[in-house]
């Protein structure tokens, strides 16, 4: 299974990047393919709301000439997306933001003159964050927001492992979240291999 992780932290040794590595870890020991993204690498520009994409059914078909073509490309390419970020003002950082609306319109072709198909129906999505409130009351609605995203786009939400970052001074990463993070990759990848076998 090719998983790609589309990571939105700036901060290359940051809590999001400590939870990453034993997810990542688990994934790999596993035998799982896995890519990952930094956003904050890229040129990632806002959706302008042109409506080009939409008369493009067979790919991205966006006029942009940025690094987006290629993060359509992994995405599509892949069979599970995970979203990996910090929680900044209760959602998403501003690279995924963009990525994410690029994707909204790119990837569903819901808004031509005819109503065209959803290009990445049935893969899978999970979200794993860190936020400085407790995950209820931080990472509560960034979930909420991509539960519906992937209902729009014919995803499967397949879940969150969000973290609370206790402040600047504190570890983040002991062996407990450690495990957490492991347990979440082996609960993905569990439900994977169920789906798969009931296709
Ligand atoms: C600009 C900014 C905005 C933030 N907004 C929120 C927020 O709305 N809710 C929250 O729970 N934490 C918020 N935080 C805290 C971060 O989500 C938290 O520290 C996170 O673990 C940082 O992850 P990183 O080390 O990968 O960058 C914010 C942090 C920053 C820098």
């Amino acid at each position: 299974m090719k998983y790609c992780i589309l990571i939105g932290s700036p901060r290359k040794n940051g809590n999001t990047a400590s939870l990453l590595k034993p997810f990542i870890a688990e994934l790999e020991n596993q035998g799982e393919e896995v890519s990952c993204t930094w956003l904050y690498d890229k040129e990632i520009g806002p959706c302008q709301a042109c409506r080009n994409c939409q008369n493009e059914w067979s790919g991205f078909g966006c006029i942009q000439d940025d690094d987006m073509q290629e993060i359509f490309d992994t995405v599509y390419n892949s069979d599970f997306i995970i979203l990996a970020t910090p929680i900044y003002s209760w959602y998403c950082t501003a690279p995924m933001k963009a990525a994410l609306d690029r994707l909204v319109y790119g990837m569903n072709k819901y808004y031509g003159k005819k109503n065209g198909p959803s290009l990445w129906a049935g893969k899978k999505c999970a979200i794993v964050t860190t936020c400085g409130y407790k995950p209820e009351k931080g990472a509560d609605l960034f979930e909420q927001g991509i539960i519906r995203y992937c209902k729009h786009s014919s995803l499967i939400y397949c879940g969150m492992l969000a973290v609370r970052d206790k402040g600047y001074d504190a570890e983040f990463l002991d062996d407990e979240i450690a495990e957490k993070a492991k347990s979440f990759a082996d609960k993905l990848n569990s439900e994977q291999v169920a789906y798969e076998s009931e296709v």
